[in-house]
């Protein structure tokens, strides 16, 4: 049997390109006492893939070049000599940017069995994953999001921000979206929950804020980091909570310095907070959050929303998605 893998060949040094990476072939070896052999069903892409190829963000080690590309993934286990994942068993983990991956269970795979629960196996990837439990812990934990409450998100219809809409609804509070086109601002209201959407685009940020919000906004969500955080900061209610979640808006041309903040100095005005967090921290709450937001999904309070490509060789373009503004909703494709 043979494998197919992406390598690091290029270090990206604007947009993601093909020829960052380099598609090998090998033979799968045979399994040594306590390996797993899993083929690969679905990839995630995230902003963050970036940084793993660039320097290690200070998350993880800088990659070599001919390193396979790192990333999570849901495949079935087809061979096993480990006695905890059974051939059939579905899992999650860090797959890598392949086809088939061996495992030896051990804890850098963070691999664990995922839970059927009806919906597709992706799903693993997106709301009932990493990405899912962002958009909780971000406004559940860190925004401390409660009834009433005005929340503003950037990157609204992208993978975290679209399940934010939905989880502002379940606390009773308010939530509207930011997002780069009129369809993008359309699925807003329409599917993600959103009360409102603004198209950052084209409409004057701050005026719209002021249309939404005229008291202020409680909890500003933020995907982006540079300008779209500037102007939020300046509408913030006493007491808000700015979720620093991302700030793609940064990611793409590490050359150019980093935006600096004018309106930091209303954080202190309003007697606001700015927090920062690394969803590995919740790790242990995952379980509940996954619980609660699969039965959220059977009841029909929150919906999520998949950007699909297909097969191993999209990888790159998937991941570049991301920053030339394309995807809807969790970018993920299917390998197998
Ligand atoms: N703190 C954590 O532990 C953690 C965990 C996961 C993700 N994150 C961060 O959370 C954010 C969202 O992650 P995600 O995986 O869901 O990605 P995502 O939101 O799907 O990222 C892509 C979207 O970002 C927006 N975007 C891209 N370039 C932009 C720019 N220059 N200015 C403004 N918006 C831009 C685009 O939406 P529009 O078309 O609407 O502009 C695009 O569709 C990212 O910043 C990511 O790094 C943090």
């Amino acid at each position: 049997m043979k494998n197919r893998k992406l390598v690091l060949a290029a270090r990206p040094e604007h947009l993601i390109k093909e020829t960052d990476f380099r598609l090998e072939e090998e033979e799968i070896r045979p399994l040594k006492e306590g390996e797993f052999l899993i083929k690969v069903l679905f990839l995630s892409v995230a902003p963050v893939m970036k940084f793993y190829m660039l320097d290690g963000a200070g998350i993880e080690n800088p990659m070599q070049f001919g390193d396979t590309m790192r990333g999570r993934g849901v495949g079935e286990v087809v061979e096993s000599k480990n006695p905890t994942f059974q051939v059939g068993d579905i899992v999650q983990g860090k797959c890598g940017w392949q086809e088939y991956v061996i495992c030896d269970g051990t804890p850098y795979y963070m691999m664990y069995k995922v839970n059927q629960r009806g919906l597709s196996y992706s799903t693993a990837l997106g709301v009932l994953g990493m990405t899912g439990f962002t958009s909780y812990f971000g406004l559940y934990n860190v925004g401390e999001c409660k009834e009433d409450d005005n929340v503003l998100v950037s990157a609204a219809t992208g993978g975290v921000g679209s399940n934010v809409g939905h989880l502002a609804n379940i606390k009773g509070a308010n939530a509207v979206g930011m997002a780069s086109t009129d369809e993008k601002c359309k699925l807003l209201v329409e599917k993600l929950g959103y009360k409102g959407a603004i198209n950052y685009t084209k409409e004057n940020i701050a005026e719209q804020i002021d249309h939404f919000f005229p008291e202020g906004v409680d909890i500003y969500f933020d995907n982006v980091g540079g300008k779209i955080l500037d102007i939020a900061l300046t509408k913030l209610r006493r007491y808000a909570r700015v979720v620093l979640c991302g700030r793609i808006s940064q990611y793409k041309d590490r050359d150019n310095p980093d935006y600096s903040l004018n309106n930091w100095h209303r954080v202190g005005a309003t007697r606001s907070k700015m927090e920062g967090f690394f969803i590995y921290d919740y790790e242990k709450h995952f379980p509940k959050a996954e619980h609660e937001m699969a039965q959220w999904i059977t009841e029909g309070k929150l919906t999520y929303q998949e950007d699909m490509l297909y097969g191993l060789e999209k990888m790159p373009e998937a991941l570049n998605r991301l920053f030339t503004k394309k995807n809807v909703g969790k970018q993920l494709v299917k390998i197998s």
